[in-house]
């Protein structure tokens, strides 16, 4: 209560820097506070254009906005401004969690009000927004006489971004975005999901994207004109876009930009494009690490249905009971629990309540609560959303009552009704949906095959971490992700939000695990990861995520020595800051959790090296640095398990050199001494 009445004090004095004021109309231009950045908006015979500079220099050249519509005429032209608005906003706003739980929310507003000048006279208000650390503008269709429930066929926005940028980017699919990044030009980038992340001939690093998306359709972009992406968005099974009426706010279409790859993952813009916190208690959203009866299935010595191979049987989950009480680890997540694995891809497989038959629930949910370790309960759904959302509540209940405090949901398979896309509208209303049952009986969500992440976890701190990238899991059972994947995801779909993308292999070639069993078809028996173990540590603290998982097998944990880092990490982090970084090359990351701090350093195939100033470090005080790093003949393809722990006194004022192995990484703590 004390928290909530102290926000409410602070928001209040802070909303008194907000200021407002009506401009000529043909001043339609508005830069960030620091003046780097330029948004600016007009109409070309009618037409709504916009177009951004970056220190003078156009970045996106006019491009129109606009939408085709159901029924009725296009809303694309023969408009007239009728007002232009600036508005500038300086505000601080804390939140319960997150990479800084401080953030500035300070930008400039131009707010554009057209009617068409037909005879519908329809309205359409466009603001567009200058931040420091990229633009955005959004679409509101205001209430009027002329446009009450309307369906959109086509989003007309364009992108037409400056030259022919190195790009990195995933194939546009309406269903998945588990797919390794590509780098070419953007002209061969024909058909792109979001985010996706550019780097001009002048070095200037831009990401595409979306926030607040809550009751609309995922975009995608499409090369429709050479160098031009348009909006494409995800379609009903009908083909319909979004079906909406008036009022109504689309989601922004955000543009983060910085001169530097590492400036783009420190941006705060998607977050502040989204509103505040709905929930006024949020003393049970607690960040955490959590281990799993998971990655025995994926490496196929375990089963997700009841047999011999069974991986959650009451015993084997009360074992991992205790070795989580033991190591500090919070959270365990029970794959298998309950009836319907047998049916996985068939209507009506999955029942979220019952357990599996040697499966004793409440016994180890009293264990799990005596030994305080959080159960998280596991909701697979198997894209069947109307028999999910059936019972959904009354699972999210017994979870309550059990005393389980965290879900992962997921989707594995295509979605019921069939024709409908995990990425349409359809699918970003049974998702948010999901948020707001499970916040009303205080759980947590890891959502796995969801909706992009745009920001949503402001409003609902509850939606801790998402995958929706190709996690560690298709290290198990494909020919696996590659050392450069995960010094793309922080550049990339990191940039829209926590990632659960599982780390911490020790067993990096599975010599270890037992009898596999293959199960899944994209297995080629060339499994393996493909990194060093000191750069699965440094990928705790690289690919943020408040539920961090510690994904290998418990045996492989017990008395490594390496395993020290894994019970160290908080991932319950206070601030974060980026030291370096290439796209897809490499990456160094600091997040201090109290009064400890925890780098990540991670390379691609390559070698490196590279020196970083701890002047991140509170001055005057002396630190250990608890150093795990590759061992000198490391290599992630013919030496990867080779490390050395060491440690070195340090403060503010050191400078560290840094070696990284190919495919290896570095992950320290700094304790105060
Ligand atoms: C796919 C998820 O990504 C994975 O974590 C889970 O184990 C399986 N589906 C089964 O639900
Ligand atoms: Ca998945």
């Amino acid at each position: 209560m004390k928290t909530y009445l102290r926000i409410q004090t602070v928001l209040l004095i802070l909303l008194s820097l907000v200021a407002c004021h009506s401009v000529q109309k043909d001043d339609t231009s508005i830069t960030s506070p620091d003046e780097k950045l330029a948004i600016n908006f007009q109409l070309e015979e009618g037409v709504p254009m916009y177009h951004v500079l970056f220190n003078e220099d156009t970045l996106i050249k006019p491009s129109r906005l606009g939408f085709e519509l159901k029924d009725q005429p296009a809303l694309k032209d023969h408009f007239e401004l009728i007002t232009a608005e600036i508005l500038q906003a300086d505000q601080r706003w804390e939140q319960p969690w997150g990479e800084n739980k401080t953030i500035r929310d300070n930008y400039k507003q131009l707010k554009i009000q057209l009617k068409e000048t037909t005879e519908l006279g329809r309205l359409l208000t466009i603001y567009l927004r200058a931040y420091n650390d990229g633009v955005a503008f959004r679409y509101e269709f205001p209430e009027q006489k002329n446009l009450k429930e309307f369906i959109i066929m086509d989003e007309l926005t364009e992108f037409d971004v400056v030259g022919n940028p190195e790009t990195w980017w995933i194939w546009a699919d309406y269903n998945t975005y588990e797919k390794l990044y590509q780098k070419t030009s953007m002209n061969e980038a024909s058909w792109v999901a979001t985010p996706v992340t550019m780097k001009t001939d002048n070095n200037v690093h831009i990401s595409l994207h979306e926030a607040a998306l809550t009751d609309y359709a995922g975009m995608t972009l499409k090369q429709k004109k050479d160098g031009i992406y348009e909006a494409e968005l995800t379609p009903w099974a009908n083909d319909d876009k979004v079906r909406t009426s008036a009022p109504v706010k689309t989601p922004w279409r955000t543009i983060q930009i910085s001169s530097s790859a590492a400036g783009l993952v420190a941006s705060d813009l998607i977050l502040n494009l989204n509103e505040p916190n709905k929930l006024d208690d949020t003393a049970w959203i607690q960040p955490m690490k959590y281990i799993g009866i998971w990655w025995g299935m994926h490496l196929g010595t375990e089963t997700w249905y009841p047999g011999s191979r069974h991986g959650a049987t009451t015993e084997n989950a009360m074992a991992h009971i205790d070795f989580a009480a033991a190591h500090d680890i919070r959270g365990l997540v029970i794959e298998g629990w309950n009836d319907g694995w047998e049916n996985w891809g068939a209507k009506d497989a999955f029942d979220h309540m019952t357990p599996a038959r040697d499966f004793d629930l409440k016994k180890v949910a009293a264990y799990a609560k005596e030994n305080g370790v959080m159960i998280i309960g596991h909701h697979e759904t198997g894209g069947d959303i109307p028999a999910y959302e059936k019972y959904m509540e009354a699972a999210f209940k017994q979870c309550q009552e059990l005393g389980i405090q965290a879900v992962k949901t997921g989707y594995a398979g295509g979605i019921y009704p069939r024709g409908e896309h995990h990425h349409g509208q359809f699918m970003v209303r049974h998702y948010r949906k999901v948020i707001e049952i499970a916040a009303k009986y205080q759980l947590m969500l890891d959502v796995h095959e969801p909706i992009k992440p745009t920001g949503i976890r402001r409003t609902w701190p509850n939606m801790m971490t998402r995958e929706g990238v190709r996690g560690m899991e298709w290290n198990a059972w494909s020919d696996g992700n590659p050392a450069s994947h995960t010094v793309t995801i922080p550049f990339t779909r990191g940039l829209g939000g926590p990632t659960d993308y599982t780390p911490g292999t020790f067993d990096l070639l599975y010599k270890n695990a037992g009898e596999r069993v293959k199960w899944n078809a994209e297995d080629i028996s060339q499994t393996r990861t493909h990194t060093t173990l000191a750069k699965q540590l440094a990928n705790f603290v690289i690919l943020y995520s408040p539920l961090q998982m510690a994904s290998d097998l418990p045996k492989h944990y017990k008395g490594h020595p390496a395993f020290q880092f894994i019970k160290d990490f908080n991932a319950d982090c206070d601030e974060s800051r980026v030291l370096n970084g290439e796209v897809g090359e490499y990456i160094t990351v600091v997040r201090r959790s109290g009064d400890d701090w925890f780098m990540g350093a991670a390379s691609n195939e390559e070698i490196r090296a590279f020196e970083v100033k701890l002047d991140f470090l509170d001055a005057n005080i002396s630190y250990t640095a608890q150093i795990y790093k590759d061992a000198d003949d490391a290599h992630w393809k013919t030496n990867p398990q080779a490390y050395t722990i060491e440690t070195k006194e340090v403060n503010a004022d050191t400078t560290l050199s840094i070696q990284l192995a190919a495919g290896g990484g570095q992950a320290i703590r700094f304790v105060k001494k």
